[in-house]
């Protein structure tokens, strides 16, 4: 079965994801895989192709990172106008986790790259057998071959017993249940870079390989399933912010709809490619608000309004809408 289920991100403070409400996307069901009997082939333009056990797998040199998954149909309901009320469904695509993993750079340079190898395939073990291709750069830069989730073994769910983790690229490239990597000269265009995941544009042509999550931030609280409690007085702002290009040093929040702005005040670590946390406290004086929140990354991108990308992209797309989100409050 094809399945999707959200991030309670309203519900949620700081910036780690626990694993247990981690959204899940799957496009064929949860694979069931025994551990012992697991395998993950590197093949291809190698000079001594590999087959790992999870065994021989834990013996490489281990790393942990914190990095944020976002699909890349996150908030893609939303392209042509409002559809879904609450950050858990309009932004829910996403989870943040410290993974601890095998930098995959290390197990391609065990099984020797040939000059000619310059595009790796990755593919899962599950019915849907997800397969993405991956060019040579990106793969021996911060992949991970990941078999730990904030400390314990990687849920059923998210790709137990091991998934790829390609840091701030989006979500349909971290192949769960990974068995097999190949390398070769020309990327395969699967299904999955073909049909899915490639960006319609208005004049019928389609935006392919655009794998880098583009800044993006949302206010999880007030928000639809977050309404404030309280009369006017104090009230607590907050938000997530994230790029696949680096860290977010700077977040701005209206709550007139875009007519003042004003710098939140970012809490928590920052990391390059993971959740950044912010906070704007603010004296509420009991009339309807319009909250929004703007994410600059450290390349010096600022996050767009919808219309912004609806003038560039039409309205045809899926995915990678990055665009400002609105919430209204009512006085009551
Ligand atoms: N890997 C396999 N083998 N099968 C899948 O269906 N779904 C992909 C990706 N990796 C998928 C997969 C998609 S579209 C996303 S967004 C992420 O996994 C979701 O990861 P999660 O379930 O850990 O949230
Ligand atoms: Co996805």
């Amino acid at each position: 079965v094809s399945s999707i289920n959200f991030t309670p991100l309203h519900d949620l403070d700081g910036t780690i994801t626990p694993n247990g409400l981690c959204f899940e996307r799957h496009h064929s069901g949860v694979a069931r895989v025994d551990p012992a009997q697991h395998r993950l082939m590197i093949h291809g333009f190698f000079d001594k192709p590999l087959v790992l056990t999870m065994e021989d797998l834990k013996r490489f040199p281990r790393q942990n990172h914190v990095y944020f998954l976002e699909c890349a149909a996150n908030s893609g309901m939303e392209w042509r106008g409002s559809q879904l009320n609450g950050c858990q469904f309009t932004h829910g695509m996403i989870h943040n986790v410290m993974y601890t993993g095998v930098p995959l750079r290390l197990g391609l340079e065990e099984a020797g790259i040939k000059p000619e190898g310059k595009w790796l395939l990755a593919e899962g073990a599950d019915a849907a057998a997800m397969t993405r291709s991956i060019p040579m750069e990106k793969a021996l830069d911060d992949c991970l071959v990941a078999f730990k989730m904030n400390g314990e073994a990687l849920r059923p769910e998210q790709g137990y017993p091991v998934r790829l983790v390609v840091p701030g690229w989006e979500g349909n490239m971290w192949v769960k249940w990974l068995r097999r990597l190949e390398v070769g000269d020309q990327p395969w265009h699967h299904r999955e870079e073909t049909s899915k995941y490639t960006d319609l544009l208005a004049d019928g042509v389609a935006r392919r390989f655009t794998w880098e999550m583009d800044a993006k931030s949302v206010i999880t609280s007030p928000s639809p399933q977050a309404p404030i409690t309280h009369g006017p007085g104090p009230t607590v702002l907050t938000g997530l912010a994230w790029s696949g290009r680096g860290t977010i040093p700077r977040v701005d929040v209206t709550i007139d709809g875009g007519i003042t702005w004003h710098e939140a005040r970012m809490d928590g670590p920052s990391t390059p490619k993971a959740l950044h946390r912010f906070y704007y406290d603010f004296e509420w004086d009991g009339k309807p608000l319009l909250l929004q929140s703007r994410a600059h990354d450290s390349t010096g991108y600022v996050q767009p309004t919808k219309n912004a990308l609806r003038a560039i992209r039409g309205e045809n797309s899926i995915y990678h809408n990055n665009g400002i989100q609105t919430w209204a409050v009512d006085a009551d």
